[in-house]
């Protein structure tokens, strides 16, 4: 019988535990976006005039300065997939070894992703990938 209640009363102590550990769902402006930013908008932005005056496009026809044309994807479709890190090629491109032809970013080209940010970036495509009320980037989201 002593058992018993030590043990329920365990089992009630690592129940409060678990419930002490839900965390609100990851806050895309504040969490993500700052990493995409960093080291994917320079060839995934709205088509703009280089410094030598040469017009450039964004790469694979993907924007991801505002939530809609993210959403929109690239040449091959969309790149993120609500619900399904697997199906994702925005997250999947990053786990592909530095060396293979789709990696990004490109190898030497921009900061990569560590591993806790792979981890987040799949946590909020798990989560349903909720923009919250961020809808675009006006430093990045803009012609020019
Ligand atoms: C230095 C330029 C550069 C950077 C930085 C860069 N990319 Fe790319 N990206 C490309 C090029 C070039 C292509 C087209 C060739 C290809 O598909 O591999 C591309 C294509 C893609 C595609 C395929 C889109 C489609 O529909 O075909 C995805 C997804 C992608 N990039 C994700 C990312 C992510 C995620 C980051 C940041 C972690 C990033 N890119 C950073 C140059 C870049």
């Amino acid at each position: 019988m002593r058992n018993v209640i030590t043990l329920s009363v365990f089992a009630g102590v690592l129940a409060v535990a678990g419930s002490g550990q839900a965390q609100d769902k990851v806050n895309f402006g504040k969490q993500i976006w700052p990493f995409m930013k960093a080291s994917c908008v320079d060839c995934h932005k709205p088509p703009f005039t280089d410094e030598r005056g040469r017009k450039r496009k964004p790469k694979a026809d993907l924007v991801i300065t505002n939530k809609a044309d993210f959403l929109k994807g690239g040449e091959d479709g969309a790149v993120i997939v609500a619900g399904d890190p697997v199906k994702s090629p925005f997250l999947q491109r990053t786990l592909l070894p530095l060396d293979h032809d789709d990696h990004m970013p490109p190898e030497g080209k921009a900061d990569q992703w560590t591993d806790e940010q792979k981890k987040l970036f799949e946590q909020w495509i798990k989560e349903g990938a909720d923009f919250g009320d961020w809808s675009n980037d006006p430093e990045v989201d803009k012609k020019g």
